[in-house]
């Protein structure tokens, strides 16, 4: 077996989840720890999470990305390039362009400020590209509510836009969130109701009703966490793993509200899935994680404290959370297309803790999104 840290281009480590969560070894941490090793595919630019790239056929080329710069579209470009894809950021650079430094050099790499309400430019960005991956957004409830109307242009106006300025050979893949489906009893798949409780959730929710009419593939994210070149502490494992280090100590309340959580590696390997498998996934919606991250925010902050030394937990009867999702996601559909997150909660918080301590104030304000 290859050991953690050996980078080297050989295929010994399966795609398709053989040894991703929920494979055989579904609670095997450590077994899957030693097998996850972040191997340099391309050139050195990036890994694919111990996954060879799979990337088929030549009839997606040219890949454009929106929102490419963010936390997600940082992981997710140098992957995209690795795999052999030409790959153009379309992008207003919200939160600067570092996060795309590391990859400047790249051939295949071309960036374009833009915005996805100019229809004008987007569309003469995207004529010439096979597929669209969009995850251009105001990202969270927060950053929602603090410009409810900037929100409302961005997620659904741009959607809107994007879908218009497709091309009937284009593929589209969209960015979707479990934050379409609120509070539910029973657990979610891909056909219960939509019932999004904030502006976040119910912009989103349109954008991907835009999305599937023309046939596109919606991406359900669980709320993601880990390391990425542009960072965001306002997602729950981050922020709360920022503040028991800072703190040593999380209170919670409404501890036992269901979440559902997803590394962003794993997160924008759905979307190489996607392009892939483009054809039996079109025109419908996947919810994209794992069950064995379905878990409370309780659950959650056990293992911060596990992780963080001198770290406590208190419980608090009062007190409310803002977000008030509370639901358990089925993930099966996706699965069936060999889907399987590759990085735990455990470890994600373990890399995190690598990296929080060395952010500076600076970079943590740019990491919240409001
Ligand atoms: N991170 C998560 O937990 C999560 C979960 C579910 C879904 N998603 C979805 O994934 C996508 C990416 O999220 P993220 O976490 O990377 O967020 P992010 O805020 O880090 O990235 C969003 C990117 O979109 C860009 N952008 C914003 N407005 C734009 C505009 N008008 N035109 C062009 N670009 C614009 C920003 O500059 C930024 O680079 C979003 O669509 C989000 O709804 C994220």
């Amino acid at each position: 077996m290859t050991t953690k840290g050996e980078s080297n281009n050989t295929s010994s480590i399966p795609i398709n989840g053989v040894n991703g969560i929920g494979s055989n070894h579904d609670n095997d941490y450590d077994d899957m720890e030693n097998q996850l090793i972040h191997r340099h595919v391309t050139n050195g630019y990036t890994s694919l999470n111990g996954r060879n790239g799979i990337r088929n056929g030549a009839d997606i080329d040219h890949v454009l990305v929106t929102g490419g710069a963010g936390y997600l579209g940082s992981t997710l470009v140098p992957m995209l390039l690795a795999d052999g894809y030409r790959v153009t950021v379309y992008d207003i650079f919200l939160w600067g362009v570092q996060s795309l430094c590391f990859i400047a050099n790249h051939p295949n790499l071309t960036l374009i400020c833009g915005d996805v309400c100019d229809q004008t430019r987007l569309a003469k960005a995207i004529q010439d590209c096979d597929a669209v991956i969009h995850l251009a957004a105001i990202v969270g409830y927060p950053a929602c509510e603090k410009n409810p109307e900037m929100a409302q242009r961005v997620n659904e106006g741009g959607s809107r836009n994007v879908v218009q300025s497709l091309r009937p050979h284009q593929k589209l893949i969209y960015a979707s969130t479990g934050s379409c489906y609120g509070a539910v009893d029973g657990t979610c798949t891909e056909d219960t109701a939509i019932s999004p409780l904030t502006l976040y959730g119910s912009s989103k929710a349109k954008g991907e009703a835009l999305v599937s009419d023309v046939g596109g593939v919606s991406l359900r994210l669980a709320t993601v966490f880990g390391v990425a070149p542009r960072m965001r502490l306002d997602l729950l494992v981050n922020d709360l793993t920022c503040k028991a280090l800072i703190e040593k100590h999380i209170d919670v309340y409404q501890g036992s509200f269901r979440r559902t959580f997803l590394h962003v590696k794993d997160a924008a390997y759905a979307f190489m899935l996607a392009l892939k498998n483009y054809k039996v996934m079109q025109g419908k919606a996947f919810n994209v994680g794992h069950e064995s991250m379905n878990m409370t925010k309780e659950e959650v902050v056990h293992q911060i404290c596990d992780a963080v030394p001198g770290c406590h937990m208190t419980t608090s009867a009062i007190g409310e959370d803002k977000d008030k999702r509370d639901y358990e996601v089925s993930y099966a559909r996706i699965r069936q297309l060999g889907f399987q997150p590759t990085v735990t909660v455990k470890d994600g918080i373990k890399e995190l803790i690598k990296i929080l301590p060395y952010m500076d104030e600076v970079e943590k304000k740019r990491a919240r999104n409001v």
